[in-house]
């Protein structure tokens, strides 16, 4: 028998998980089933557990489970690499009987960012929109590449205070800091890096962003994919590099698909082919 994965979510529909996950297994030669799986919103647990008693060997995990998986795996069985800050798990592996949790989300931003697009994020100034889990689940991975600073700017400012406050631990991979600032608190500043992590795109909206907030070379970074949203319409037009989260999508989908299989796939075809 085929081993068994899938993308947990609601909705999960749309999910480009099993487009990806079958070219890496084809490029690998790796003999996998990957499905969709749509768990009630009142039933992630109990979906993700029948799953697993019933022979499936690992999942990736999506809106709006990400904090409820976490919560699943036991301490004991949440691997490091941020997860344990990012209070965060997007994919489980099934280990010896043990559900283990990882987050890939971070490794997947900062895989895009420096092999992808060339872009070094050691001394950059690092300015990080929305502090929702999407934000939580990169913090850790793009301070530890020693940005110069970060700051974390949201409409809800006390958000962003509280998860400033809990990644303050690794202030020290910076050398400026990392703050919280309302949008407007922004109009005298410049950044090098500017990453969408709220959910404004997905109606098409932006962050109340100021105008020249972009240095010279600045990249603007969406991570929602598939569309040019307002932010990256409005970054180009203040003449920075703009570009969508495809690139993070396939990347922490491979850093799961080594997790699993042991094989890493190569990731630039498979960007290739979904960019079409
Ligand atoms: P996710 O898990 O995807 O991060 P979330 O926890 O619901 O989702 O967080 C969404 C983020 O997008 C939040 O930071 C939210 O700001 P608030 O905390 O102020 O709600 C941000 N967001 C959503 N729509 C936005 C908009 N139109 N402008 C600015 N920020 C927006």
């Amino acid at each position: 028998m085929k081993d068994h994965y899938a993308v947990i979510g609601n909705p999960v529909a749309h999910s480009k998980s099993p487009d990806i996950h079958a070219m890496f297994a084809r490029q690998t030669g790796q003999d996998i089933v990957y499905d969709r799986l749509l768990a009630p919103l009142d039933a992630f647990e109990t979906t993700a557990k029948k799953f697993f008693r019933e022979g499936g060997k690992g999942l990736n995990v999506t809106v709006p489970f990400k904090r409820e998986a976490w919560k699943m795996v036991s301490p004991s069985d949440v691997s490091f690499g941020g997860v344990v800050d990012a209070e965060a798990v997007n994919t489980i592996k099934l280990v010896n009987g043990r559900l283990v949790g990882h987050n890939t989300d971070g490794i997947g931003l900062v895989t895009d960012l420096e092999q992808n697009l060339g872009f070094l994020i050691a001394g950059k100034r690092v300015l990080l929109m929305g502090a929702g889990g999407a934000t939580q689940g990169v913090m850790h991975p793009v301070l530890e590449k020693r940005p110069d600073l970060l700051v974390v700017a949201n409409r809800t400012l006390n958000k962003a205070f509280s998860l400033v406050r809990r990644f303050q631990k690794f202030e020290h991979f910076t050398q400026h800091g990392i703050s919280a600032q309302p949008y407007a608190g922004l109009a005298d500043s410049q950044f090098d890096l500017v990453i969408n992590a709220t959910s404004a795109g997905l109606s098409g909206e932006m962050p109340p962003l100021p105008e020249g907030i972009f240095e010279q070379g600045a990249l603007a970074y969406d991570m929602v994919y598939g569309r040019d949203t307002p932010f990256m319409v409005f970054a180009r037009k203040q003449g920075a590099r703009a570009v969508d989260g495809l690139g993070m999508l396939v990347e922490q989908a491979a850093e799961s698909f080594f997790i699993w299989r042991g094989v890493r796939p190569l990731t630039a075809p498979v960007i290739k082919k979904l960019r079409g």
